[in-house]
Parts: structure tokens; sequence; C-alpha cells
């Protein structure tokens, strides 16, 4: 009798664990969602998702930060401009396959826009920091009907394309956060620039509002012909590339253990990468764009 009652609060607790979310998990499905206070975490423990308030704000935003540094560095937002501003939020799929964010279960204050429609709509965190809507019942699980990648909020990371798809117009830039207590973009935008009918060499520039504010020059096929000193480097590979699909700049990493990001910043008007260093426990300038320009 005992046994089985031992047996039952353990059933018990696991399964309120799972409830409430605490459990680590890097997906849900339609019957369930992310509240304020419970986050995803992507299987190798590399990226979580949650709700966070940035520097001294109180307002509650969805975003992505890394899971295994102690910097809380966040490198995606959902509701860059559309605050909430209590703990009401709640991330879930709606009855048509939308990933929604509702504001006390009700109004919807951000979502994605999938125009297919999935058998069995999942969200997931992948351990490259991307969240996908892709559908359960799909074998092929690398076919999204939406992904954070395509939406960059002011990082750029390791496999994120950084262009356009010509095919369907979807232009990816990263834009800096206003200030530190506002993720909403701020003036400074960086992206790739290409005329598809007069076959122009394609171009990673930073505007700055609707200005061009810093250009790397065309690209030939080799470099930026503005950045001959940009050099081979140990750290990451990167590609340019450019056909009637698409337009875009690409880098991975050389040794997947090593942290880094290209970020836009609104305060210095420039475009930092950074890497993680684990001994100062730190963000360390690994280059700069336009000053020293190495992608
Ligand atoms: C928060 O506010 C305090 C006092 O105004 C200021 O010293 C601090 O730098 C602010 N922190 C951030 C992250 O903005
Ligand atoms: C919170 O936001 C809602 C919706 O935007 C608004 O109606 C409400 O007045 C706000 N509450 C506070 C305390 O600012
Ligand atoms: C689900 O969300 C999408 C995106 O906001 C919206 O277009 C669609 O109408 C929603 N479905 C329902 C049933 O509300
Ligand atoms: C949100 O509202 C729906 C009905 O509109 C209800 O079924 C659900 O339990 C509510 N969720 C929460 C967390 O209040
Ligand atoms: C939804 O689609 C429109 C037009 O296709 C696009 O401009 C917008 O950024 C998309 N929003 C999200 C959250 O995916
Ligand atoms: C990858 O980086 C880690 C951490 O910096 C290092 O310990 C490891 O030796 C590197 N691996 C290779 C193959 O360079
Ligand atoms: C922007 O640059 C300033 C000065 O180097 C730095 O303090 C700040 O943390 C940077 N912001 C971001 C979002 O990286």
């Amino acid at each position: 009798m005992a046994i089985i009652k031992l047996i039952l609060t353990i059933a018990i607790t696991f399964l309120f664990l799972f409830q409430t979310g605490l459990s680590v998990v890097d997906n849900f499905d339609q019957s369930q969602s992310i509240s304020d206070g419970t986050t995803l975490i992507s299987k190798e423990g590399s990226f979580e998702l949650g709700f966070f308030s940035p520097g001294n704000s109180t307002n509650r935003y969805v975003g992505i930060w890394y899971k295994n540094i102690p910097v809380k560095t966040v490198v995606w937002v959902a509701n860059r401009c559309s605050p909430i501003n209590d703990s009401s939020g709640l991330l879930t799929i709606n009855s048509t396959g939308n990933l929604v964010l509702l504001y006390q279960n009700k109004s919807v204050v951000w979502s994605t826009n999938s125009s297919e429609q999935a058998m069995k709509p999942i969200v997931q965190l992948l351990d490259s920091g991307n969240l996908v809507l892709r559908d359960e019942e799909d074998g092929n699980s690398e076919t999204y009907l939406w992904q954070s990648f395509d939406y960059p909020s002011d990082t750029m990371m390791p496999g994120m394309k950084l262009g356009w798809d010509l095919r369907t117009g979807l232009k990816r830039r990263v834009s800096a956060w206003r200030n530190w207590d506002d993720p909403c973009p701020g003036d400074f935008t960086a992206g790739v620039e290409y005329d598809p009918l007069r076959h122009t060499f394609p171009d990673v520039y930073i505007l700055q509002g609707t200005s061009k504010y810093f250009r790397t020059g065309p690209w030939n096929g080799i470099h930026f012909t503005g950045t001959p000193e940009q050099r081979p480097n140990p750290l990451y590979s990167y590609d340019f590339v450019y056909n009637d699909d698409e337009v875009y700049y690409i880098y991975n990493l050389e040794n997947e253990s090593v942290i880094t990001r290209l970020v836009m910043n609104q305060t210095t008007s420039q475009r930092d990468r950074l890497t993680w260093n684990d001994e100062d426990k730190a963000w360390k300038f690994y280059s700069t764009s336009p000053r020293d320009n190495c992608d």
C-alpha cells in the first residue's frame, strides 16, 4: 500500500511539473502554452525562450537568450514594439495554427503569419537559437511554416541569412534596439541590397533611417570590393549567395563550441561581432563595421 502511495505521489509530482512547465521542454503543441514565468529550453541547453524585461523597463517581452552563459544576452524579441504591461502574457498556438502572444488571454499583441495551416502544429526552440513553427505530421522536420531566423531583431546568429528572398519578397535585416530599455527598432538597420532587374552586384549596407550610412562596396564574387582587408579567419566561414531565388550573406562557425554573434548597435551605429570569453565571463569585440571590416 505504501509503495503504491509513493508511486502515485511521484506520478502526480511529475504530472504537476509537466503541467506547470518546470520540466525542460523544447517544444509545445496546440494543447499547451508558455505563460510568464515558464520557459522553453533547446535540447542541448544552448538557448532559452521566455518572458523578460529589458534594462530598467518593467514591460514584458517574449525573447530568446543564451542559456549556457551567465550574462543574460537577448538575441531575439517577438513583440519588439508591443510590450505587455503585466504578467498575463501567454504564448500559444491558435486554432488555425499560428503562434500568437495574448494579453490577458484575449487581445493578440503579436503573432506569426504563416499562410499554410499545419495538421498538427508544433513550436520548437532549436539549439541554433531559431524558434520554428512546423507540422508534426510532416515527415521532414526541417520544413518550417515560420521561423524566427526570417525575422531577425538586432542580432545575426550563425546559420541565419541576412538578405532577400526574391521568390517571396522577404527581406531579412537586423535593426538595432532603440535603447537598453526598448527593443523596438531604432534608427540603424543592416541588410543586403540588390537590384534584380539590373542585375547589379549585391551590396551589404547599414542604413540610418532611410539613408545609406555605410556600404561595403559591391560583392565581386570573392569579397566586398570596398573592404579589401577582409581576411580569412579561424572563427567562422562566410558565404555570399546570389542567384535567381535568393541573395544573402551567411556565416557558420568553424568550431561549434565558440559563441559569437553580430549585433547592430544603436549607440555606436556600428555592427559589432562579439565573442564570448568564458575565462573572463564577458563578451569581447572581435571586429567592428564600419571601423574594421571583417565580414
Ligand atoms: C537603470 O537606472 C539606473 C538609475 O537611473 C541607472 O544607473 C542604470 O544605468 C540603468 N540601467 C540600465 C540597464 O539602463
Ligand atoms: C496595460 O495595457 C493595456 C492594453 O494596452 C491598457 O488598456 C492598460 O491601461 C495598461 N495598464 C497600465 C497599468 O498601464
Ligand atoms: C490565428 O492567428 C492568425 C495570425 O494572427 C490570424 O490571422 C488568424 O485569424 C487566427 N485564427 C483564429 C481562428 O483566430
Ligand atoms: C484562456 O481562455 C480560454 C477560452 O477563451 C480558456 O479555455 C483558457 O483556459 C484560458 N486560459 C487561461 C490561462 O486563462
Ligand atoms: C507578416 O507578413 C508581413 C507581410 O508578408 C510581414 O511584413 C511581417 O513582418 C510578418 N510578420 C511576422 C510577425 O511574421
Ligand atoms: C573549439 O573551441 C573550444 C573552446 O574554445 C576549444 O576548447 C576546442 O579545442 C576547440 N576545438 C577545435 C577543434 O579547435
Ligand atoms: C553598444 O555599444 C556600447 C559601447 O560599446 C555598449 O556599451 C553597449 O553594450 C552596446 N549595445 C549592444 C546592444 O551591444
